[in-house]
């Protein structure tokens, strides 16, 4: 296959860690898990197969991550517009964090890792918030790589509804509405007490954001790969990686 143009990748490359400058490693990597449904159909599998073949990915991605000392992983997982997905899909996806987490605490527990999630709790069914609280307490110590999961999150929503916090703040007179800043905005967000993403990861070939972190993606990175994310490897993460090392951040500067 043809590389189409720089930061889409469609061809694999054996890419080694050693190749990785472990002084330049993305702090933040943000990652659109896209393409588990193409994925099992191609093999003519139901939809719920790739998505369970995707969460032995996220495994990978994770350990990936903390080898290379990346601060935060964050996994978009389930998008606020996902509910529109037939009921029996959405019921299933529903259930992958309780048994990720089933399979995988203990281990994360060991590595020093943080689970922490972006996104509404509210509208989640019992058993899977249950879940994640779970995994947040139990982790709430640890100091290494945070995985952080973007689930039943949508940065439209994510944004209307901190500016509903802001004017009611400014109502109630505890903010002055000339002290705004972009960090004072960012406090109002899911995402607060985060740093912006560097490099956005998105799998599927899909060449779109699905409004994910609109505002916090203003100078990321972003790379492209035409694979699904249940084949997607740490050797493709290693060169998604390597490339955003090979790249020039102005930030509207020279
Ligand atoms: C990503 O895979 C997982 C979620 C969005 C929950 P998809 O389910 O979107 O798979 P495709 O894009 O239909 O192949
Ligand atoms: C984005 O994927 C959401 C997640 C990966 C959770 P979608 O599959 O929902 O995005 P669209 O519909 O192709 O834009
Ligand atoms: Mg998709």
């Amino acid at each position: 296959m043809v590389q189409l143009f720089k930061g889409f990748s469609s061809k694999r490359k054996p890419e080694t860690l050693q190749e990785i400058e472990r002084d330049k490693v993305p702090k933040h990597i943000a990652v659109i898990m896209d393409g588990n449904g193409r994925w099992a159909r191609r093999r003519g599998l139901p939809r719920i197969a790739g998505h369970h073949a995707g969460m032995k990915t996220v495994k990978k991605i994770t350990m990936a991550a903390d080898e290379l000392g990346v601060e935060i992983l964050t996994l978009y997982a389930f998008s606020t517009e996902n509910w529109k997905r037939p009921k029996d899909e959405v019921d299933y996806l529903m259930k992958l964090p309780q048994e990720f987490l089933s399979l995988e605490l203990k281990e994360l527990v060991e590595k020093n890792v943080r689970v922490r999630m972006t996104g509404w709790k509210e509208g989640l069914p019992d058993h899977t918030l249950s879940a994640v609280e779970e995994a947040e307490r139990a982790t709430s110590g640890n100091t290494g790589l945070i995985l952080n999961f973007a689930l039943n999150y949508g940065s439209r929503k994510e944004m209307i509804e901190g500016m509903q916090l802001m004017y009611k703040d400014i109502a109630a007179g505890r903010l002055d509405p000339d002290s705004i800043t972009e960090n004072v905005y960012d406090s109002y967000l899911k995402t607060s007490g985060l740093p912006d993403p560097d490099l956005m990861i998105r799998t599927s070939g899909e060449l779109r954001i699905s409004n994910f972190m609109l505002w916090q993606l203003a100078y990321t990175e972003l790379w492209f790969t035409s694979l699904y994310w249940p084949e997607f490897s740490k050797e493709d993460f290693h060169q998604a990686i390597r490339e955003y090392q090979q790249r020039i951040r102005r930030y509207g500067g020279l």
